[in-house]
């Protein structure tokens, strides 16, 4: 079952609202086996969106947005997109015989999502310059033409996304104290906000939770309250320097006495291993920066033993494979027999 099914009431489809879901949705919430013993946390979650169809969370708020352009006549569907948007659009508009155009920062996404855009079959055009270039002209030629625009300026797309608050809410009975996601484009910490927020006004929970987004510094325009021209970070889901949906996350950051805080690329890749190699979950280098700032809020005893924390992983670690794999020891290469390789193993 997809969102749209599991959810229907609280989204804003009709009878008349095809449904084409990939099955997205229900991602485990894993709890942590070790990281939150380590740091002293009780009941430390991760919810493990790189288990979508597409590997990423934005297949949530896809699924939503496809199914009512396809509803209200659209045939043709674009975005601008760091690699993961991309993908997500060219599959939903695969499964509905719908064209894709997807723009990507010419140079700077990952490989892997710029095969899975060319694999479901969208046309894609590396355009020179960064995302929020990229973006300002997609929402330009879609303003001009029978075009539908399905970057999360899209209002389809967020109701979609907020269906993640509503599972968290679902399997753990309240909110949580404390929701940790990435911050981009700002889309998802406005949907997460409002499904907490909607489930609240409903009873369905006692509280809302701090919502705490993460940065990378070299494009953490909300923390410091000015664009960053050009965005530099290791991350490049996040390497975003005027996000779309700035007001959203600055009100969910201050409505929920929350933070929005920056953290380095070397943070980022110390915590995209720990929890690949202490958790056995490989998340993408975006997904792994708020677990780097859950580590220092940790440190700075800004949150509380007891509390219940959820870190959101965005992505799957099989996204982007090279920005990892800098940071591991390379295979053994070995020419021998089960002998040598014994010794090569010290057994
Ligand atoms: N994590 C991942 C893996 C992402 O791909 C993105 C955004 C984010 C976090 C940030 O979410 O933008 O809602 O604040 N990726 C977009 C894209 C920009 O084009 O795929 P956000």
């Amino acid at each position: 079952m997809g969102v749209i099914a599991r959810y229907r009431q609280h989204l804003p489809v009709g009878p008349a609202t095809p449904d084409v879901d990939l099955g997205e949705g229900s991602t485990p919430l894993v709890p942590s086996q070790n990281i939150g013993r380590a740091l002293g946390l009780k009941h430390l979650y991760f919810k493990y969106e790189g288990l979508n169809p597409t590997g990423s969370f934005k297949d949530r708020g896809m699924v939503v947005a496809v199914a009512r352009a396809l509803e209200g006549g659209s045939r043709v569907l674009m975005c601008a997109s760091t690699g993961n948007t991309s993908a997500s659009m060219a599959a939903y508009a695969a499964r509905t015989g719908l064209r894709a155009i997807v723009v990507v920062p010419s140079g700077e996404i990952a490989l892997n999502k710029l095969s899975q855009a060319l694999m479901y079959g969208a046309k894609v055009v590396a355009l020179k310059g960064n995302f929020d270039f990229a973006l300002q002209t997609v929402r330009e030629l879609t303003s001009h033409h029978q075009v539908a625009l399905m970057n999360s300026v899209n209002p389809d797309r967020i109701e979609g996304q907020k269906t993640a608050a509503f599972e968290i809410v679902d399997e753990l009975g309240d909110a949580p104290d404390y929701l940790v996601l990435p911050v981009g484009n700002a889309g998802n910490i406005t949907a997460y906000w409002k499904g907490f927020r909607e489930y609240h006004a409903a009873g369905r929970v006692s509280r809302l939770p701090r919502m705490v987004g993460a940065q990378a510094e070299g494009a953490a325009p909300i923390v410091t309250g000015t664009p960053v021209t050009n965005p530099k970070t290791v991350a490049s889901a996040i390497r975003i320097g005027n996000p779309a949906s700035w007001e959203g996350a600055t009100s969910a950051r201050d409505e929920s006495g929350g933070m929005i805080a920056a953290v380095t690329d070397t943070e980022i890749l110390a915590a995209q291993i720990r929890l690949a190699s202490s958790e056995g979950l490989f998340a993408e280098p975006a997904s792994a920066a708020p677990l780097a700032l859950l580590f220092r809020l940790v440190r700075d005893r800004k949150i509380e033993r007891d509390s219940t924390t959820v870190v959101v992983l965005t992505g799957s670690g099989l996204k982007d494979p090279d920005a990892a794999l800098k940071n591991v020891e390379p295979p053994i290469e070995l020419d021998g027999d089960a002998r040598t390789l014994a010794k090569v193993l010290k057994l």
